[in-house]
């Protein structure tokens, strides 16, 4: 296999629809899998009409098991070659933390974490033995400050950075680059009926587009002595990352109280 390859998880819909068509664009052959069948057959259906080569799978990220398989499946269309992996699969409940059931909180801890784990520990065996291979992880700004009426996203996010920051520093000796993309509030699906404070007060300017080049950007970025880990999607993003970065502790704190009208 000469062409590049790119796997995406969530690639049905929103941002993970949107890196799709980008790499296919640039010529990738594009794994997309997600648990929504007809939103991939519609994505398999609009890359092989604009020139590309699409394979797509159901994979729910959360089953270890149905990652291998999937991986394997792609391996074989790809021969063995994995040039970026990206873990986009998420899923979102917002609201106060005591009127959200359970189940919504745990859904979030499984797919937003543990189904990133799955991807790396599955993904690893293509990563490595593909020279210049790139692990893209969908971190989020709500890892910047634990977020109210976000508590559990944005702590499953803080989870992704750790994750990311380990892997980079690990997997240096792989030849693997790993690094993380932190979006504001995108217009998708996933922000469709979000009515929290920090909306009202930050508004939602960022489309699946706007991420998708910046993960196409960071993922052809040449690498550099110290190599880049996160990266920001957009001025507020931006912002806000070197705010907290300089600001002490009580200031980052009353910030958020106040973006968050608690
Ligand atoms: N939308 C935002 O404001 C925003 C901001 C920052 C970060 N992000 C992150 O970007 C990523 C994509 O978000 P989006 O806005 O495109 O969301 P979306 O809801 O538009 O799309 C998510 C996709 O993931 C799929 N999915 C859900 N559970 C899955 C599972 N168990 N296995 C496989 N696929 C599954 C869905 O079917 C859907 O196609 C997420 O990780 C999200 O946390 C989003």
């Amino acid at each position: 296999m000469t062409k590049r390859t790119v796997v995406i998880t969530g690639a049905a819909a929103g941002i993970g629809r949107a890196t799709a068509l980008r790499f296919a664009r640039d010529g990738y052959v594009v794994g997309g899998f997600d648990i929504d069948a007809t939103g991939l057959a519609v994505l398999a259906d609009e890359i092989r009409a604009n020139g590309g080569q699409a394979h797509t799978g159901v994979l729910d990220v959360t089953d270890a098991d149905q990652w291998r398989a999937r991986l394997a499946d792609f391996a074989e269309v790809a021969g063995g070659r994995l040039d970026v992996l990206v873990n986009n699969a998420g899923v979102l409940s917002s609201g106060p933390f005591e009127q959200t059931p359970i189940g919504a909180h745990r859904a979030m801890v499984d797919v937003n974490v543990a189904g990133v784990v799955n991807g790396c520990a599955a993904g690893f065996e293509y990563l490595a033995p593909t020279p210049g291979s790139v692990l893209v992880n969908l971190c989020s700004a709500s890892a910047i400050y634990g977020q109210p009426e976000l508590a559990t996203y944005g702590a499953t996010k803080f989870a992704i950075r750790g994750l990311t920051e380990a892997l980079e520093l690990e997997w240096r000796r792989h030849d693997i680059r790993v690094l993380a993309i932190w979006p504001l509030f995108v217009r998708t699906a996933m922000t469709d009926d979000m009515d929290t404070g920090s909306v009202g007060s930050l508004g939602i300017r960022l489309t699946a587009d706007d991420v998708a080049e910046t993960i196409a950007r960071a993922v052809t970025r040449r690498p550099r002595l110290l190599p880049k880990v996160h990266y920001p999607v957009g001025r507020q993003t931006r912002a806000m990352m070197l705010g907290s970065r300089f600001s002490p502790g009580w200031l980052a704190r009353e910030i958020n109280r106040r973006i968050s009208h608690t």
